[in-house]
């Protein structure tokens, strides 16, 4: 017989082992072994309880809470011998705590696996959004340093990616900050929904022992701001629900998103075509037949990724749908995904940030490109309607005017004022000043608008929510 005989912590009523390829089909420790450390967090919370509650005596306790914490240390270290046979990081633990001490046998008093790993993936989460918060920290901090750098250097801004209306390089970048702050707070709500103690729930029905349920909860640090108990209100909902799953993969795909968004605005501005920013040497790569080559495979990568990341989440909502309650074997399933955007935004935000710090704008070309006087066409409309024109009519009339200049080849405010007022009587001699970007930007200081001011209180206002 093969170590496979040893893996029953079920095995009371079974004669036959399982077949290998049971085992091999079955088992979740090659992925979930990283859930160990929460495992042991979670189980030395249970033990605590079951001593308090009078289940374990002292030094059971302390021989328990000695041996979750050497495991704790091996799987640090590495030196933890995982076994496949096993099944799951659960039973790997407790059988490994069970080599270490007796009283590892009363550990699962009041617990299932099923209670069990719902409580090791919230204390994940609440790790996860944390760590994945300062990634997003990190990429707002470069992108507003080059907002800041180049705030006032006026781009084309684009819509069916035809030239528009003028921005600034900070007005465009800080739309991306603030995408990633509504990233940031999305993570900050999964984390609090994350936040509440499954234990005690059980397999499905709780238990019949005398379990004190928020003095575990408090143990592992599920409590509100006043340091009260959060526990889950229904058993059957807590070991099957998966939400927070696909909240966690869904503020993941979004984030993931607004990079791919950013990713390809980069790519763009990087192209001959544009000319606007070239990036680091450090976050591209070269050709192996084109010499001349420098590619932005940095945010080519990321664009990539993101499709990976939403086929986590279409993943997550494929596996659960349909699954009646509580607990079936395909939530097996719903670690793989989590862990893979996990890992995956966390090195996108953390490129983005690299990439992001190196680039440098090119202000001579992103001027060029924004001195399109038909940029300004709509302040010209606007500047008619100051004048007593219906928009509408304005609209049409800076259309003939553009007509009028394209039929004499000529550029729009090179058009004579005869020409001009042939079209519209009421245009008056200073209608060319509209074509000027400073007064275009100056014009638009209100909350949101491109202006100077508007730019440079967004930049202040992040900078103190960054530092703070
Ligand atoms: N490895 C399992 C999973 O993650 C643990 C829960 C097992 N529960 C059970 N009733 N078989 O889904």
């Amino acid at each position: 017989m093969t170590d496979k005989s040893k893996q029953a912590t079920w095995g009371g009523r079974f004669q036959d082992s399982p077949d290998d390829l049971m085992l091999a089909f079955g088992e979740s420790v090659s992925f979930d072994q990283r859930l160990a450390p929460y495992d042991l967090q979670g189980s030395l919370g249970h033990a605590s309880m079951l001593l308090a509650v009078g289940i374990i005596e002292q030094e059971e306790f302390v021989e328990i809470e000695r041996g979750l914490k050497e495991l704790a240390e091996e799987v640090k270290s590495g030196t933890f011998q995982w076994k496949t046979e096993l099944e799951d990081v659960h039973m790997n633990l407790e059988q490994a705590l069970r080599a270490k001490t007796a009283a590892a046998d009363k550990l699962h008093t009041g617990r299932s696996r099923n209670d069990q790993v719902a409580t090791d993936v919230r204390l994940f989460f609440k790790d996860a959004c944390s760590q994945l918060k300062q990634g997003i920290e990190r990429a707002m901090t470069a992108l507003l340093s080059l907002a800041k750098k180049n705030a006032t250097i006026p781009i084309p801004g684009y819509t069916h990616l035809q030239r528009a209306q003028p921005v600034t390089v900070g007005h465009h970048l800080l739309a991306y900050v603030e995408m990633l702050g509504r990233d940031h707070e999305r993570f900050s709500s999964v984390a609090n929904h994350a936040n509440v103690c499954p234990l005690g729930s059980g397999a499905i029905a709780g238990s019949t022992l005398p379990l004190d349920r928020a003095l575990v909860a408090k143990a592992l640090g599920f409590v509100d701001e006043s340091g009260e108990p959060r526990l889950t209100p229904n058993g059957m909902d807590a070991v099957a629900d998966r939400d927070l799953f696909v909240e966690f993969a869904s503020a993941c795909s979004l984030c993931s998103l607004h990079l791919s968004r950013l990713a390809e605005d980069i790519i763009l501005w990087n192209s001959s075509e544009f000319g606007y920013l070239t990036l680091p040497d450090a976050f591209t790569t070269g050709s192996s037949l084109m010499p001349q080559k420098k590619n932005p495979d940095c945010f080519e990568l990321i664009r990539g990724k993101t499709g990976r990341v939403i086929g986590n989440l279409t993943n997550l909502m494929v596996t659960i749908k349909g699954l009646p309650l509580t607990y079936n074997r395909d939530l097996q399933e719903d670690k793989p995904p989590v862990f893979d955007s996990f890992e995956q935004l966390g090195i996108c935000l953390a490129v983005t940030a690299g990439a992001l710090d190196g680039a440098q704008i090119h202000e001579e070309n992103c001027l060029s490109a924004a001195s399109d006087p038909l940029l300004l066409a709509t302040d010209l409309a606007d500047y008619l309607v100051e004048l007593g024109v219906p928009f509408r009519q304005a609209h049409h009339v800076v259309g003939s005017l553009v007509a009028r200049s394209e039929e004499l080849n000529l550029p729009l405010p090179e058009l004579s004022d005869e020409d001009a007022r042939s079209i519209c009587p009421v245009i008056g001699n200073d209608w060319r000043e509209v074509f000027d970007l400073s007064r275009a930007f100056a014009r638009r200081e209100k909350p949101g608008m491109p202006g100077p001011q508007q730019v440079a209180g967004r930049i202040k206002f992040w900078e103190g929510i960054l530092q703070s």
